[in-house]
């Protein structure tokens, strides 16, 4: 036998010499769900070790996410009050527009993401404007720009379309332009399926849709091929980074991406993701630490160059000791 793989398992400093993927802190961006009011920290049952803070609240958060190391934070917004054209979304001193600001004067190296979207501002939950019992692409698009615009207004260092309208990215890279924001980029949720892993972030966001469900705009669990048309189709109209999203459940997405396009590719490893493993950790049932390590990994080994993540910040503690439960 001379081809004997082993010799390259037998000790855990060859076991990390040969390692071929690698996470590291660099790789990870925070999620944070910013609400209204003052001294507010409602913790999110579903998402253990996760609340909704008020703008007052994000300094110590902001601060600890920049020691740690994270690069940066994507914000959601829960807002005071819904209507049916999401004017909370795109109002200057929205919820959004305001942790912007806030986080930009007490951290203004961390970037800051955010997640252009209506369904958190609807009062029907849908991600765009209804019309006739349907969400009109079109008739979404003028509001998709006002949001990304006065988020990048705030001082959003990165604008992040999540509602799946045909033509929004042209539509905002378009408005950004215009308003000279040349400097701020796109991170396109490219290829977002409808997916059951979006339930905790429902209950936390508010954002579960009054009637029907979002099989007419996300993309269908099923296909593949599909999702190299979205991507292709947003690096046309101006993406600068793309999402895929879930993430475990759609590694050959992720690595078909890759393989494909050259542009920066995020995951997102979404809050049912995390909820699986928190649930089945709490219960004994695994090991959480090293799940979570392996689902990180995973992602990063399909492809990812950037894990959105409810685990960046414990993820980046045991990275900072040094910890690596595959060596
Ligand atoms: C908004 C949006 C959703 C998520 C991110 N942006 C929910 C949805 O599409 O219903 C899900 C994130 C998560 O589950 O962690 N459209």
């Amino acid at each position: 036998m001379r081809r004997r793989l082993r010799r390259l398992r037998r000790s855990r400093n060859i076991r990390r010499l040969v390692a071929e993927t690698r996470l590291a802190v660099e790789d990870l961006i925070l999620p944070l769900f910013v609400t209204h009011g003052a001294k507010v920290r409602e913790e999110i049952a579903s998402m253990p070790g996760h609340a909704r803070l008020s703008v007052d609240m994000l300094s110590p958060e902001v601060k600890e996410v920049e020691s740690l190391g994270i690069p940066g934070v994507l914000l959601f917004g829960i807002p005071e009050r819904k209507d049916a054209l999401a004017s909370g979304a795109y109002a200057p001193d929205g919820i959004v527009q305001q942790a912007v600001r806030e986080i930009k004067r007490v951290a203004p190296d961390l970037l800051v993401i955010t997640d252009v979207c209506l369904c958190e501002y609807t009062d029907h939950g849908h991600c765009g404007v209804i019309k006739d019992g349907e969400v009109d692409n079109d008739a979404t698009l003028p509001l998709l720009q006002k949001t990304a615009l006065s988020h990048a207004q705030a001082g959003a260092d990165i604008v992040a379309p999540s509602d799946m309208m045909d033509g929004r990215v042209r539509a905002i890279r378009t408005a950004l332009d215009d308003a000279g924001l040349v400097g701020v980029a796109i991170m396109s949720y490219a290829a977002k399926y409808c997916s059951s892993f979006y339930g905790p972030f429902r209950e936390a966001a508010e954002s579960a849709p009054a009637f029907g469900d979002r099989k007419a705009y996300q993309m269908a669990p099923p296909n593949r091929r599909e999702a190299l048309r979205e991507v292709e189709l947003d690096i046309a109209e101006g993406a600068d980074i793309v999402m895929v999203k879930p993430a475990l459940p759609y590694l050959d997405i992720i690595s078909a991406v890759r393989a494909a396009f050259p542009v920066p590719l995020a995951a997102y490893n979404v809050s049912g993701e995390f909820a699986m493993i928190k649930a089945a950790g709490r219960l004994g049932w695994l090991d959480e630490k090293k799940a979570i390590f392996e689902t990180l990994t995973a992602i990063k080994r399909a492809g990812a160059d950037i894990i959105i993540t409810y685990h960046a910040k414990e993820a980046a503690r045991w990275l900072a000791q040094g910890e690596d439960p595959f060596s």
